[in-house]
């Protein structure tokens, strides 16, 4: 990946477990025409990994759109039946990672510390980790969100140097938000967001400035404008509103 930062705002598309590579070529053949090239934010799917080839192939001509895997194993290769790792991912073409979804820490499980050795991988592999982090609706409620945000986020970030935490992205989604067409208010976000660039500023100094912290979480083509316009926010990440091809060439046009 290059050095500079990525071009803010971005906007990633979380397809989850849906779109299989013959709807994958096809939403891209309908993204690409109503999606003209710019150069003034980032665009990147996240996507099942056997469509990978299919998406791949009908963006080679728009190598500035990015595509990104769902999850990675923290080990280069070997005995792990069903897992893809990073080395792997990064040849196939991708070039972030996400790290620590919350489906992927509530359905499957995931530790902390998985999330710290999987962004440690990611950036051996030279991918670029977006860890996600956010808190469920009782544990909100209990009024632990900053500390649930934070050691999550400690735990991702604890194997990377100053480098690789300065040049990774930071995904905030409150897990009672996500699918669930409840949004947190964008102040609410930025609140957060801002617990996120304290703790980064803490880590690597005055380049934390720079690491694009998105929030993720219900958003749609009604409610994109708000909450890019709250403080400290720097793109989104967008499951089930991503899955239609127009809609998701309008919300990353906003
Ligand atoms: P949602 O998902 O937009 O469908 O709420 C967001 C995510 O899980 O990344």
């Amino acid at each position: 990946m290059e050095e500079r930062p990525l071009r803010t705002p971005v906007f990633a598309a979380n397809w989850k477990m849906n779109l299989g590579p013959r709807a994958a070529a096809e939403y891209m053949r309908t993204f690409l025409e109503c999606f003209p090239r710019r150069d003034d934010r980032t665009v990147a799917f996240f996507l099942p990994a056997l469509s990978f080839h299919a998406a791949a192939d009908a963006l080679r001509d728009r190598p500035e759109i990015l595509l990104g895997v769902q999850n990675i194993h923290w080990e280069e290769k070997g005995a792990f039946t069903g897992e893809s790792s990073a080395p792997i991912a990064r040849e196939a073409g991708a070039r972030l990672a996400l790290v620590g979804h919350s489906e992927r820490r509530h359905i499957f499980g995931e530790r902390d510390e998985e999330s710290g050795r999987k962004c440690e991988a990611a950036v051996r592999a030279g991918l670029v980790p977006v860890l996600c982090v956010g808190e469920t609706l009782e544990e909100r409620e209990r009024g632990e969100t900053e500390s649930v945000v934070l050691r999550q986020l400690r735990a991702g970030i604890a194997p990377l140097d100053e480098h690789a935490t300065a040049t990774m992205l930071v995904a905030y989604e409150p897990v009672w938000a996500i699918g669930t067409g409840r949004t947190a208010r964008p102040e609410d976000a930025s609140t957060v967001h801002e617990v996120i660039r304290r703790e980064l500023r803490a880590r690597v100094g005055e380049p934390a400035a720079r690491v694009p912290i998105l929030y993720g979480g219900s958003v749609n083509t009604g409610n994109v404008a708000s909450l890019l316009a709250a403080r400290d926010m720097d793109g989104v990440l967008v499951g089930g509103a991503s899955l239609d091809p127009r809609g998701w060439a309008a919300i990353a046009s906003t």
